[in-house]
């Protein structure tokens, strides 16, 4: 059976940390990988984990880490400055699990990084507390936040869909454990959190999808500014065509579908829907009452604010 796997090898330490890579237990019914206690996506593989776990992954002057809790947003923030960027294409690009041009940390070797051009631009799921970081190095991270239920909603048809995360449950059994902290990715408020307290950060560009849909030539431009690019008007109006979400999923871009594609089940995309309220379509008066007692503990004190739509 596909659930009992050797957890005897897959068992680590790093810096001192007990980790487990792409486990899948009862507690956590879909595959994951575990690091001292706190939960992440299954791409942290026994290759990657010890780096990126264990903090040895080296920066350099001018790296950008693009940064999300999944299901935020993470591959339209990735395209849109992929576009802005224009980096030059990746050789080899076939070894990366990359948007356009930008790779994903996690799925990526520390000696692949080092033989990119700077300035590196890489996407992550990290939290604070592990992505990589100097004190010398002018090391840049864009953040991008979605409102809890949406996040939630969208989650739950990826873990569903996607064959190596493998959840049968229900949608009540996931709001559960996305409440318990257990959601694809860990703690949705431990990460958002931790993130905002760094927000007035110079380094540190905090974005919202709910903003990002209503006024995206606003917001590209906003990102633009921030990694120091001076784009007309026309140009952030076109980024901002070319990164629609119709326009995406119409392309099939990056290497959003032509990467993962056999990732998912048959007839599933990464597309999904790409707007802001389908939770409306998923919580009972319940639920909703429940998450919101849930979200306003977190919530309280904090100024950060969610569009629910
Ligand atoms: P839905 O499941 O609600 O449709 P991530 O990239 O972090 O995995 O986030 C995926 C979510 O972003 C999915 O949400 C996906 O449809 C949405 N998305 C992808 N491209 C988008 C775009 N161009 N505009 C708006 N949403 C987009």
């Amino acid at each position: 059976m596909k659930e009992e796997l050797d957890f005897t090898k897959k068992r680590v330490t790093i810096a001192g940390k007990s980790a487990i890579f792409q486990n899948k237990t009862a507690e956590v019914p879909f595959y994951h990988t575990e690091f001292d206690g706190e939960i992440f996506t299954p791409a942290l593989s026994e290759n990657t984990g010890p780096t990126y776990l264990g903090g040895t992954f080296e920066t350099r002057p001018g790296d950008v880490f693009l940064v999300a809790y999944p299901k935020s947003g993470t591959h339209w923030l990735t395209y849109i400055t992929d576009q802005i960027a224009k980096k030059p294409i990746i050789l080899n690009k076939e070894e990366y699990v990359a948007i356009g041009t930008i790779p994903f940390l996690e799925r990526t070797l520390p000696e692949q990084l080092e033989v990119l051009p700077s300035p590196r631009y890489m996407y992550t799921h990290l939290p604070y507390h592990l992505v990589p970081c100097s004190r010398e190095h002018k090391v840049k991270y864009v953040v991008i936040v979605r409102n809890p239920r949406d996040v939630a909603v969208s989650q739950f048809n990826f873990v569903r869909n996607m064959k190596i995360v493998d959840f049968n449950g229900t949608w009540n059994e996931f709001l559960s454990l996305f409440m318990r902290g257990t959601g694809f990715g860990g703690s949705y408020f431990g990460w958002v959190l931790e993130w905002w307290e760094h927000q007035e950060d110079n380094n540190v560009l905090f974005l919202k999808y709910e903003d990002l849909k209503k006024e995206p030539t606003k917001q590209i431009g906003i990102l633009a500014n921030f990694l120091g690019y001076q784009l007309f008007q026309e140009e952030l109006e076109e980024i901002a065509e070319k990164c629609t979400f119709k326009t995406m999923k119409a392309n099939g871009v990056g290497s959003i579908e032509e990467n993962k594609i056999s990732l998912l089940r048959e007839g599933k995309s990464f597309y999904r829907k790409g707007i802001v309220g389908d939770w409306q379509n998923y919580f009972s008066e319940e639920q909703l009452e429940k998450f919101n007692r849930w979200c306003n503990s977190h919530l309280e004190g904090t100024r950060l604010e969610f569009d629910f739509g």
